[in-house]
């Protein structure tokens, strides 16, 4: 195989460079890629306004929302709500002036409060008494607004700013709680939705076709041939567990999704490897060009598994020719924090 390093990759294949992107920022997700590599990606495969791009593991929508701001139509799809949700708030067109005056309306509303706090142990231990009043308060209100795109935006809006005043930090693979003083939530609440508005008024996102749903990569509703390349970067084996991470947010806003990629030791690899292997018989089936695949070695107590080798000699034996593993970066492998066990790497697998 056609591996090669490709150290300028390494920052970009992180969400870090996209916290000073305006709307890319508006929710957190460590997950996530920049829209730097995305825009590399677009540049390589030479994508044009007329072609359609897919992310099957969307994510927040990183793939779809560079591709809208490239004039590129896309196609999202992920197993979370959590992250269709974010996705389809950023890639929404706004009527600028009806929104600000809705988020107006929400933010000069004098504070009641609220009838009955959730009986939710995590919840409680999440959040002091004042901010989740804060949240039950604002979250009330904002779903009495008869607008849906309104009604998400702020949404949006008040879980970024929740989880901002949150005792719940993420630590890796897991929640932790630590008491500390957090601020006001009213007072983050309203910076936030400011910052979110002046967003949409700098930024000027052509109106393109961006379509996101919930659905399974192993599984993708989109027809044969549907889509012209693929950017995306599916779950790494033996990682986190997408919906413990972010219980804080689904216990306050989204039902838990019934369906991810097995990626836990416990479930074995044979199980990942078998999910990967449906994964890119779909991809196959629906993408007429290259496709861009960002995926992170595994690292266990007794082994490393090359991921990237595994997946490119999958696609192989598919029918799908690997053109080049580009290694953005290498790091160690460790049990007990200091034992080397072997040596990883992060790496874009490019298909076609
Ligand atoms: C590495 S993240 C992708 C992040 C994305 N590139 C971004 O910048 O936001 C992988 C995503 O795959 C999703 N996922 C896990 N299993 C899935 C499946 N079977 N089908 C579709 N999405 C899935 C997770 O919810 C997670 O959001």
């Amino acid at each position: 195989m056609n591996i090669k390093e490709a150290m300028e990759l390494k920052e970009l294949v992180t969400f870090i460079p996209n916290k000073h992107e305006p709307i890319h920022n508006w929710y957190y997700y460590k997950e996530g890629y920049s829209k730097a590599f995305v825009e590399l990606m677009i540049k390589k495969f030479n994508i044009q306004k007329n072609h359609v791009v897919l992310d099957p593991f969307c994510g927040i929508g990183t793939t779809n929302l560079t591709c809208k701001q490239n004039g590129i139509k896309s196609i999202g799809f992920d197993v979370s709500p959590l992250c269709t949700f974010v996705s389809r708030v950023k890639t929404t067109d706004y009527d600028l002036e009806d929104l600000e005056k809705k988020v107006k309306q929400i933010l000069g509303l004098k504070f009641e409060k609220p009838e009955y706090l959730p009986k939710d142990e995590w919840l409680r231990r999440s959040f002091n008494r004042y901010v989740l009043e804060d949240i039950m308060f604002y979250k009330k209100n904002i779903f009495q607004i008869d607008d849906g795109k309104a009604m998400h935006f702020l949404l949006l809006g008040l879980m970024d700013s929740a989880m901002s005043c949150s005792y719940a930090y993420k630590d890796g693979a897991l929640v932790r709680i630590q008491k500390k003083h957090v601020p006001p939530l009213g007072k983050f609440f309203k910076y936030k939705m400011k910052k979110m508005l002046k967003d949409l008024e700098k930024t000027n996102v052509p109106n393109v076709e961006t379509k996101i749903e919930l659905g399974d990569a192993r599984d993708l509703a989109v027809c044969d041939d549907g889509v012209d390349f693929i950017i995306t970067s599916p779950p790494y084996l033996n990682k986190i567990e997408y919906t413990k991470i972010y219980r804080t947010e689904y216990a306050l806003f989204f039902q838990q999704p019934k369906t991810q990629i097995r990626s836990f030791i416990e479930e074995g690899e044979d199980a990942y490897f078998r999910d990967m292997r449906k994964c890119l018989e779909n991809f196959k089936r629906v993408c007429k060009g290259q496709m861009a695949i960002v995926i992170g070695g595994g690292c266990f107590p007794d082994h490393v598994t090359l991921v990237d080798e595994k997946i490119g000699e999958i696609a192989e034996d598919i029918g799908l020719k690997v053109k080049e593993i580009l290694v953005a970066r290498n790091s160690w492998c460790t049990k007990a924090r200091t034992v080397k066990v072997g040596q990883i790497r992060e790496s874009v697998v490019i298909l076609e």
